[in-house]
């Protein structure tokens, strides 16, 4: 799983098995949040035969061998037991049981914790490892591990690994992993990156769900659709699957058909940092309050074809009492607004944000001659609430001819990844 995952989100994920059976509403508010105690954390794991749940922490960076990754162990109801239950480790992110004995992936090895005695017992190296992420186990003690990076997902068997199956071809960019019987379930952040040996990041979001036969290791697609940068996968108990999308920081429910429905969205950031944070997460977490709250905020907004220059009155007022010169700021994305503004003497110049969030030739597409872009920003704002935590792009969906269209160009960002 990948770091971006926000810690509220993964908790979500580990307890949403048990919500959903009894929610009717399709849409799930936390049963309760945890915003204290872990640093960096990627992955939350529910052991039902401990009642516990364990959180992975990587504390620094996603590929660091800094020795300060750790685990924390919390009740099945969110009350923290111990915060380092294990140190020690390097950047731990996928976790799963089995026999008694918690599996954590750490960058290039699979280790070992006996549940018991919060020992670690097994530290297994991988060869040819380099950015191991999810992990799922078989009930006969086999551990199953991808990698990000190296497009592989490993076998792991008493203590020895092989290469289950690779290639980009055959598991794009690999993440969430979980053993259904004799099926391995594979969640990819999406197509393999150009390039040897890829890199997170490195492809646009629009990941599927495989299975791939343990025995015979016959791959099937269970997705055609892109579902989104698939970071963790639980069963639902009812032959469906709950998916994290690390990108869109949502929950998914995954049908049998590969339909997908977005059970929540989150915000974890708002509940983490600045001030009010319990309040804020309400808000926007709970359904009658972010009614309420979307309600006050279109309210308190002009009629949208009155933004374009709506402080252009101001700025001439401030133009008359300053002498240095005045930029003025406010939804400006028209090119004869702009020049009319400025020979007006209005203001000297003019910024632009969301415009070239939405349009970011938009400068270029004026000086061939175009006066406003064909799709032009909406003011919807909905770029400024995503910056909290995701890339930054336009996450106006009305301006895309479909939802994988726009992931794709808000993660155009990252082409050339960072890692490759
Ligand atoms: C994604 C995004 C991030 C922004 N971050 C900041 C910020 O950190 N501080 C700030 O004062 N304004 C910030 N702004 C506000 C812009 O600077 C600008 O004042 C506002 O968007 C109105 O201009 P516009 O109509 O051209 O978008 C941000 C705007 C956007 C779209
Ligand atoms: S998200 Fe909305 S406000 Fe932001 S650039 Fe896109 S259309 Fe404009």
């Amino acid at each position: 799983m990948f770091k971006l995952l926000a810690g509220g989100l993964a908790l979500a994920l580990a307890l949403a098995a048990t919500v959903l059976a009894q929610a009717s509403d399709p849409i799930l508010p936390p049963l309760w949040t945890l915003t204290v105690g872990f640093a960096s954390p990627e992955s939350a794991y529910f052991d039902a035969e401990s009642n516990r749940v364990f959180v992975s922490s990587i504390n620094g960076q996603i590929l660091e061998k800094d020795g300060n990754g750790y685990i924390s162990q919390l009740t099945g109801t969110g009350t923290v037991v111990s915060e380092k239950w294990v140190t020690g480790l390097n950047a731990p992110k996928g976790l799963r049981s089995v026999r008694g004995m918690l599996w954590v992936a750490d960058i290039d090895e699979v280790v070992g914790i006996d549940i018991d005695s919060g020992r670690i017992s097994s530290r297994v190296k991988i060869e040819g490892a380099k950015f191991l992420n999810d992990l799922a186990t078989a009930p006969d003690g086999t551990v199953y591990v991808s990698d990000s990076t190296a497009l592989k997902i490993f076998e792991v068997k008493n203590g020895t690994a092989s290469v289950f199956v690779e290639g980009g071809d055959v598991v794009e960019q690999p993440n969430g992993l979980l053993v259904e019987g004799n099926r391995l379930i594979l969640g990819t952040v999406g197509p393999a990156p150009s390039g040897a040996g890829g890199g997170p990041g490195g492809a646009p979001a629009g990941g599927h769900l495989f299975s791939f036969d343990r025995k015979t290791k016959q791959r099937t697609q269970l997705t055609m659709q892109p579902v989104g940068g698939i970071d963790g996968i639980e069963s639902d108990g009812k032959n469906g699957l709950l998916v994290t999308d690390v990108v869109g920081a949502r929950l998914l429910h995954v049908g049998k058909s590969g339909d997908v429905k977005v059970l929540a969205n989150t915000y974890e950031q708002l509940a983490s940092s600045g001030a009010n944070t319990f309040r804020n997460l309400l808000l926007f977490h709970n359904n009658l309050t972010a009614e309420l709250f979307r309600k006050q905020w279109l309210d308190a907004c002009p009629p949208k074809d009155q933004i374009e220059g709506l402080t252009l009155p101001d700025a001439r007022g401030i133009k008359q009492a300053v002498s240095v010169p005045v930029i003025c700021t406010g939804g400006f994305q028209t090119a004869s607004v702009i020049r009319k503004a400025i020979l007006d003497g209005d203001c000297d110049a003019v910024s632009m944000a969301r415009p070239l969030v939405a349009n970011n030739d938009l400068v270029k597409q004026f000086a061939a001659g175009k006066d406003r872009a064909d799709k032009p920003c909406t003011y919807c704002n909905k770029c400024l609430v995503h910056v909290v935590e995701h890339p930054i792009g336009c996450y106006e969906e009305s301006r895309y001819p479909s939802t994988d269209a726009m992931y794709q160009e808000i993660m155009s960002v990252f082409v050339p990844s960072a890692f490759s």
